[in-house]
Formats: C-alpha cells, sequence, structure tokens
C-alpha cells in the first residue's frame, strides 16, 4: 500500500530542485553540508537527466546518480526522484523523428530546449515506459527515495500537438466517446456551416480554418490533449505503482494553467504538487492566495508541497523583479498557513550554463554563505523543524467557490456576446472579497460536495452538464446561499444552449429568466442602485424577467433602466442570488458581508489590512498564522481569556499580539 506523505515526511519537506550533473563532483559535498545547515530534508533529482542517464537507446548509467542518492542520505536529505522524462535525448529523436511534437503549421518542433515531445507518439511512450522501468528498479531500495517526480510540469511549453499520430488519436479518442459518427455529427451539431461527416478519416483538428471553428470540436480537442498528456502521466505511474507501490507518486502542476483539468488529475496522484512564481510588484496578492486554496482543493483538502518558488527573481519575464527582504519568509508561509506541508525552490545551486542561469537559486553564483538570499533560505529552513504537529493540519472553510476547467475552456472560446470575458478574472473577483476579510475558501468542481459548506458561489459557469444543477438545488433547499453570476448555466457539455429560457437549468433555482443580454463597450459603464446605495457596473448587463425572485439591485441607465441587476430567491431552506453584471469591488464587498454576517461566517480574528490571517487544524491543536503584509508593524487583538504558545518565538502570548512589517506569528492553541 502506498505510504501517507505525512509517514514520508513527517515535518514540513523544505528543499528544492536538485541539478548535480550541471556539477562537478567535487561540489556534490558541499552541496549536501550546506544543505544540511540549511534545514533541507528534500530535494528533487534527476528531472531532467534522460541524456545522461541513457547516453544511448538502452544503455545506461546510473552510477552518478548512485553517489548522489549516497551522498545526500548520509547528510539526512531525503529525495523526490524524477522520472526523467521532461525533456528526451537527441539521439531519440534522431533515430525516431515521429517523437517531436509538431506545430499548428505542420512544423515539427526541435530538440535544443525541453518539452519536445508529442505526448501521443508510441515511440516516445515506449522510450518514456524503457526508462521509467529501469529507475524504478535502481533505486526502489534506496533509503533516500521518498516519492516520485513524474516529469515535469506537462503541457507548461505546449499541450497541443498537430502530428499525423496525435490526429490518427484523436479520431480514435472520438470513436471511443461516440461510438458512431452520426452521433459524433449530432453532438457537434455539424448540419451548421455543412459540416457532416461520412467517415471517422474526414476529421481534421480544429486549426488552419479560414474563420470560426466549431466550438464543440475545439471543446472535444482540448478534452483530447488533457487526457493524451494525462495517459502518458498514467503510464508512468503504473509502472512505478508496480515495482514500488508503497512510494506516492505525483507531478508538479502549475497554477494559471488552462490546459490540463487538475482535478481530474489529482485523483490519480497522491500528493499535489505545484510550481509558484507570482510576480513580486504585481499588487495582488489574493491571486497567489487562491492558487494555494486551489491546490489544497484539488484533493478534498489534503495538504499540498509549494515543489517550486524562486528565492529572489527568476529570469524569464521581461524584466525580473526581485523579492526584498523577507517577502520570500512570508509568502512561504502563506503557503504553509494554506495547506502547505512543503516549501521548495527551483532551485539548489545557481546554474552556471544554460538557459535558466540568471534565475534564482538557494545558493547563489558568489556561493557565499553570508548572502542575504542564502541566509533567508537558512533561517527559514530551520524554523520550519520547530513546527511540529502542523504536517497534516487542514483548513477550515465554511465557504467554497465552484471551479471547473472544461467551463474555462468553453466559456473562452470565441463567437460570445462578449469575447474579452476572462474567467479566472470572474473567479478573481468573488475571492479577493472573502481573502481580504480573511475567510477561508475552498474550491469544488459542479458536481462536488458541497455538504460541508453554508455559502457557495459560482461565478460565470456558463457550462451546466446534465444533472448538475441538482447539486446546488440540494444544497440551497438544505439551507445554503449560492450566488450565480452572469453568463451562467448557458450551455451543455458539448457547449450546445440549454434551451428554455437562459439559464435553462438554474431558472427554478434562481426563479428567473434572462430574455437577454447587454454587453457593454470598453468604456461603458451603468450604475446599479442597492438598498439606496449606488454602484458601478460594467462589462455585462442581464435583462432579468423575475419569475420567483426579488430585485435587489436595479440598473439606473440606459433602455433596461429599473429592470433588475441583482435578485434573490428563498429556496427550501436556503437562498440563491443572482448577480447579472460586473459589480464594482464595493458593491460585491458590501453584497459578501452581508451574508457572511447573516450565517454568522467569521475570520479567525479581526484584523487590520494587508495582514492575512488563516487556521490550520491538527487533531489536537489549532494553529492560527497571522502575517503581516504591511511595511510597519501591527496589533492584533487576540482571544479573551486564551493563551496561546508562540511557535516562532518560543513563549506564551494572550490577549494580544505584535507582528513587525513583513513578518509572521503562528500562534498555536
Ligand atoms: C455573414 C455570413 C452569414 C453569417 C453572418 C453573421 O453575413 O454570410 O452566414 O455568418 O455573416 O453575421
Ligand atoms: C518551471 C520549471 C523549472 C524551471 C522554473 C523556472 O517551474 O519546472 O524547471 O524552469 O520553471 O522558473
Amino acid at each position: 500500500m502506498v505510504k501517507r506523505i505525512d509517514e514520508v515526511m513527517p515535518s514540513i519537506a523544505f528543499g528544492g530542485d536538485y541539478n548535480p550533473e550541471q556539477w562537478d563532483e567535487n561540489v556534490w559535498l558541499e552541496d549536501a553540508k550546506l544543505m544540511q545547515e540549511a534545514g533541507v530534508n528534500l530535494v528533487s533529482v534527476a528531472i531532467f537527466s534522460w541524456s545522461v542517464l541513457e547516453r544511448e537507446e538502452g544503455k545506461f548509467d546510473f552510477s552518478w546518480l548512485d553517489r548522489v542518492l549516497d551522498i545526500l542520505h548520509e547528510h539526512g536529505v531525503g529525495v523526490s526522484l524524477a522520472t526523467a522524462t521532461a525533456s528526451p535525448p537527441a539521439w531519440l529523436s534522431k533515430e525516431y523523428p515521429e517523437v517531436l511534437a509538431v506545430q499548428e503549421n505542420g512544423v515539427p518542433y526541435q530538440i535544443g530546449s525541453r518539452q519536445h515531445y508529442s505526448p501521443n507518439s508510441k515511440r516516445f511512450r515506449y522510450a518514456v515506459k524503457q526508462l521509467v522501468k529501469e529507475m524504478a528498479n535502481r533505486y526502489k531500495n534506496h533509503p533516500a527515495l521518498k516519492m516520485w517526480h513524474i516529469n515535469n510540469e506537462y503541457g507548461c511549453h505546449l499541450a497541443e500537438c498537430y502530428s499525423d499520430e496525435s490526429l490518427s488519436a484523436f479520431r480514435e479518442w472520438l470513436k471511443n466517446r461516440y461510438q458512431t459518427i452520426e452521433n459524433l455529427n449530432q453532438k457537434w451539431g455539424t448540419n451548421f456551416w455543412s459540416q457532416r461527416y461520412n467517415e471517422w478519416d474526414e476529421i481534421q483538428f480544429p486549426v488552419n480554418l479560414p474563420t470560426f471553428y466549431n466550438p464543440s470540436q475545439k471543446l472535444d480537442y482540448k478534452r483530447f490533449m488533457n487526457d493524451a498528456i494525462f495517459d502518458l502521466y498514467k503510464i508512468e505511474k503504473e509502472v512505478l505503482r508496480e515495482i514500488t507501490p508503497d512510494i506516492p507518486v505525483f507531478t508538479n502542476f502549475m497554477y494559471e494553467f488552462k490546459p490540463l483539468n487538475y482535478f481530474g488529475w489529482a485523483k490519480e496522484m497522491d500528493l499535489v504538487t505545484w510550481d509558484s512564481y507570482p510576480d513580486p510588484r504585481e499588487g495582488k496578492p489574493y491571486r497567489h492566495a487562491m492558487h494555494h486554496d486551489l491546490m489544497r482543493s484539488l484533493k478534498n483538502g489534503q495538504p499540498f508541497y509549494l515543489m517550486e518558488q524562486v528565492t529572489s527573481h527568476v529570469n524569464w519575464r521581461d524584466i525580473n523583479l526581485t523579492k526584498k527582504p523577507g517577502e520570500m519568509r512570508l509568502w512561504s508561509y502563506s503557503t504553509v498557513a494554506r495547506g502547505g506541508d512543503g516549501v521548495m525552490y527551483f532551485q539548489w545551486r545557481q546554474g552556471k550554463a544554460g538557459a535558466e542561469k540568471f534565475h534564482g537559486a538557494m545558493v547563489p553564483h558568489s556561493n557565499d554563505p553570508n548572502s542575504r538570499v542564502y541566509q533567508e533560505v537558512k533561517q527559514l529552513g530551520n524554523e520550519l523543524k520547530q513546527l511540529n504537529g502542523l504536517a497534516g493540519a487542514r483548513g477550515t472553510a465554511k465557504v467554497a467557490i465552484v471551479f471547473d476547467w472544461e467551463n474555462w475552456w468553453a466559456v473562452e472560446h470565441e463567437g460570445k456576446p462578449h469575447n474579452r470575458l476572462s474567467y479566472l478574472d470572474q473567479v478573481y473577483q468573488y475571492y479577493r472579497s472573502f481573502y481580504e476579510k480573511n475567510i477561508a475558501v475552498d474550491f469544488v468542481e459542479p458536481n462536488g460536495n458541497l455538504a460541508d459548506y453554508q455559502f457557495v458561489v459560482a461565478p460565470m459557469l456558463y457550462m451546466i452538464r446534465d444533472g448538475e444543477e441538482n447539486n446546488f438545488e440540494q444544497f440551497v433547499k438544505n439551507g445554503g446561499t449560492l450566488i450565480v453570476s452572469f453568463f451562467s448555466g448557458i450551455v451543455d457539455e458539448q457547449d450546445h444552449i440549454h434551451l428554455g429560457g437562459y439559464p435553462a437549468p438554474l431558472r427554478s433555482l434562481l426563479g428567473l429568466t434572462v430574455e437577454e443580454f447587454a454587453p457593454m463597450a470598453d468604456d461603458e459603464i451603468n450604475t446599479i442602485v442597492a438598498n439606496g446605495e449606488k454602484f458601478t457596473v460594467d462589462t455585462w448587463a442581464d435583462i432579468i424577467k423575475l419569475e420567483e425572485a426579488k430585485a435587489i439591485a436595479t440598473y439606473k441607465e440606459n433602455w433596461y433602466q429599473d429592470k433588475p441587476a441583482v435578485t434573490i430567491h428563498r429556496y427550501g431552506q436556503g437562498s440563491s442570488i443572482y448577480v447579472g453584471t460586473n459589480p464594482s469591488d464595493e458593491y460585491l464587498d458590501q453584497l459578501i458581508s452581508g451574508i457572511l454576517q447573516q450565517l454568522e461566517v467569521r475570520a479567525p480574528l479581526e484584523a487590520p489590512k494587508n495582514v492575512e490571517i488563516v487556521e490550520r487544524v491538527a487533531n489536537d491543536k489549532t494553529f492560527l498564522f497571522i502575517l503581516n503584509h504591511n511595511n510597519d508593524p501591527v496589533t492584533v487583538a487576540l482571544e479573551e481569556g486564551t493563551v496561546y504558545q508562540d511557535c516562532l518565538q518560543g513563549k506564551q502570548v494572550t490577549q494580544s499580539i505584535t507582528v513587525q512589517n513583513t513578518d509572521v506569528a503562528i500562534l498555536v492553541c
């Protein structure tokens, strides 16, 4: 049986990507000593090592990796061992050119960078399997092996392939899904623009077209590529499970990543891990927090690992701004607060050669143990060791936001009433409001379990598959409060309209019909009036006909003035609220605060602005994180009569606590 992550790593994991093959052997021992000093207990090894492990087809050289693993083990550093399949070697594509992925224009990608493989290439899949078998057999009993890191950031550089082999695979995938060509014709609506197919081999990729593509076909291409890349992962997983049935396996996700349906992937992973590179001066801290919350939610609240972040600055933006002193530490604690049981970096030692040599690392080019960067790493690594009993602790959310990858794909396809709608922006907009109030949020799929929540928000849920409305109805009937926002419930899983008045599957729950959409021009705004107060709205106005619902805000201007913009419908024991426009933050804050107050859902503590407060609960204790993102110290009042243990300062606190600028307190009670 596969071991639990907190069995394998009983404390918070700390370390990073380690690429010893880029260095002379004499550096390895120095690395291990520095790692020990910095509190490193886990490193990811061999992610990009294929060409130095399998020098020629079937000729393996593991001698150097044996030595690396031995040295790490001797220094108490565990290994998250990569399967080394992320960047295939030159000999493979020379011998078998069909392993190369092909661009939209028919030109194959070339070697010389990374991730140039076609996920659908049978030859590539075979080569992957051979390598993974060798790796697993070689290291199955090595005491340093803690977990398997499969491939690396699947789809990161290319998540589409237009090779002949991919086309055959696409047709096979469609046959499997639709069984008959007639069924496919119906499901794709091919009587439109004379798109009927008689034979499977008439079907092409939805690219290189004179005008608009068929949206059902495009949606299926996205599903197909997600599945193809996922199959590649599962091929590796299967080999590893067979040879090392007790070792956890995963791949590392990214967040703002549309092509892969991570909710589906997470079911096949023993641990969710992801890589986070927020722009330090982006000024939208809620985005970073939301990514953590989404990652924690992918496996029903199971803690995740942050597999990569940077100590200072990346090298792949136009201008690569550096995290200020203390920020890396503070943001790492935000990760931990939101369910991170691992804090890792790309990478351990800053590279000497190659495209990433200016990317920050735990040990900078100077190799100076007194450098700011290494000192901050060392401080954090040694602090994390003190957080006993935290690994495995869970979040406490009573609020959930619905998130759906296929909806994301479909709603951003061309040909809509408004073609600059961003699904993520809609989700962020609602999330921000909760974040700034320090209200914990989980993410759920539309058919996910809503029973544990009091308040659910479904932003722009354009696609509702058959029966998914029942989940929302049940939730509200049982006393839940639901917000649905504009352009929801419009299409089915084929991206065909739900007829019978928008949003047909949600009409009885919301108690209304949307008669028309009135998108707004870029520079256009309107005003809504709610309880006598005025708020700005933009982007979109639904023209709503009330049925059982009541208006709680109405438009002030334009031809639809006085018509409802926001509505409420008492349904069963609960309420469903419909927001038929894109309101200002002020309005959303007011709406959401009112609901939270009614539901008695509160932040763990009252706090000044830019102070993040998050709770994690273990069996017998609660960890309370107070993260001060301000440039000045803040004082936060604690719960009357409670005695807290300050984990980092090692002392007791009561009444209130002062947290310095860019600093954190972790209290246990
Ligand atoms: C053109 C075409 C029609 C239709 C409209 C849509 O006029 O001839 O088939 O696509 O555009 O505006
Ligand atoms: C990704 C990759 C790493 C490295 C970093 C650089 O996360 O997984 O190999 O390229 O980006 O930021």
